[in-house]
């Protein structure tokens, strides 16, 4: 990242030495990790019983470290979740000095209000589990909502997307027709805001409802104007992918040219690649805060470019190790 300098500087270590711990949600993205930070991720043994309750063995003590889990908890959620659970308390319980749970995808996140009667507020059970579990801080990328914040009693760094996209998006953007940033909701507004202010470009927005816990969701009304314009569509997440295929549906009918898809979380619910990739798409932008298989890959063929979180996590961590801040790698 050209607007990140490196942590590896002469500050005193606060802690002892970093040790990353990858789960099984994520592993090529710890590989990299823990390349940029030319560090081995260490040794353990994660073994699913046949009665589906997860194990872990350390190899080595952690005692008096620095330990990072890294863990993405995406789909199989339940599993995924736990696992990462199961791990921290292994860590705990093996007297590491501090425990970091970096998920590059929290789990549950769109569940953060009782927006009806009789329903849960899931994103604060998720952290209330990880502080139980005995993670002393965690680290996440674009949460669905800031204030989930909130739901932490213990401190964490929320990063975004935004620092290693805007560059890519930067050049497409001079490739493209008189292009223009469209939001697929207004949940996403204000997040979109940012991104055309930074590109200088024009800003459109979708007003969607959705049915109650109806996944097909309905785009109804365009604000602005894409007629004849190159687009930028971009939303947090694709689950179903129904929010951005009636975006392109509607943008399409508004007049709408080129389009380039950009989503931060792959999360890609079953049959979603194949509905997405099927779209009207130019380029789909996205990174690997959760991992593509090789057959979803192929799907999009060369229209796709992930664009990886590794060495912004690296960059963290190595931060957080020595005290150092992170607000400064952004100029903040
Ligand atoms: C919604 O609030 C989010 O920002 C995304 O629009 C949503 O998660 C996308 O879900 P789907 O792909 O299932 O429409």
């Amino acid at each position: 990242m050209s607007n990140v300098g490196h942590a590896h500087s002469a500050s005193p270590l606060m802690y002892g030495g970093v040790k990353l711990y990858s789960g099984t949600s994520s592993p090529e993205l710890a590989q990299s990790i823990a390349k940029y930070l030319n560090l081995e991720l260490c040794e353990r043994d994660i073994v699913t019983f046949p009665n589906d309750n997860i194990f872990v063995k350390l190899h080595t003590s952690v005692r008096g470290q620095d330990c990072y889990v890294i863990q993405s908890t995406s789909i199989p959620v339940q599993h995924n979740l736990m696992e990462m659970l199961i791990l921290i308390q292994t860590l705990r319980l093996d007297s590491a000095a501090r425990i970091t749970a970096v998920m590059p995808y929290m789990c549950y996140t769109r569940s953060d209000k009782k927006d009806q009667p009789r329903v849960p507020i899931t994103a604060r059970l998720v952290a209330d589990m990880i502080e139980v579990a005995g993670a002393d801080r965690y680290m996440t990328l674009d949460l669905h909502a800031g204030q989930i914040q909130g739901f932490f009693s213990i401190p964490g760094d929320v990063l975004y997307a935004f620092h290693i996209l805007i560059p890519h998006l930067e050049q497409l953007a001079k490739k493209m027709k008189d292009p223009v940033f469209v939001s697929p909701d207004l949940g996403f507004a204000k997040k979109a805001r940012n991104y055309a202010a930074r590109l200088d470009l024009p800003l459109a927005f979708i007003e969607k409802r959705r049915s109650s816990n109806d996944p097909t969701a309905q785009a109804l009304t365009m604000i602005g104007d894409v007629k004849g314009r190159d687009c930028f569509l971009m939303d947090e997440e694709i689950s179903t992918g129904n929010t951005i295929m009636t975006a392109i549906k509607l943008m399409k009918e508004k007049g709408a040219e080129k389009i380039y898809l950009v989503f931060i979380h792959p999360v890609l619910a079953e049959g979603a690649a194949e509905r997405i990739a099927a779209l009207p798409v130019t380029g789909f932008i996205t990174t690997d805060t959760i991992p593509m298989s090789p057959e979803k890959k192929t799907l999009f063929g060369d229209r796709l470019t992930i664009i990886s979180v590794a060495e912004l996590l690296a960059e963290v961590i190595g931060r957080a190790n020595k005290g150092r801040s992170v607000g400064e790698m952004f100029n903040e």
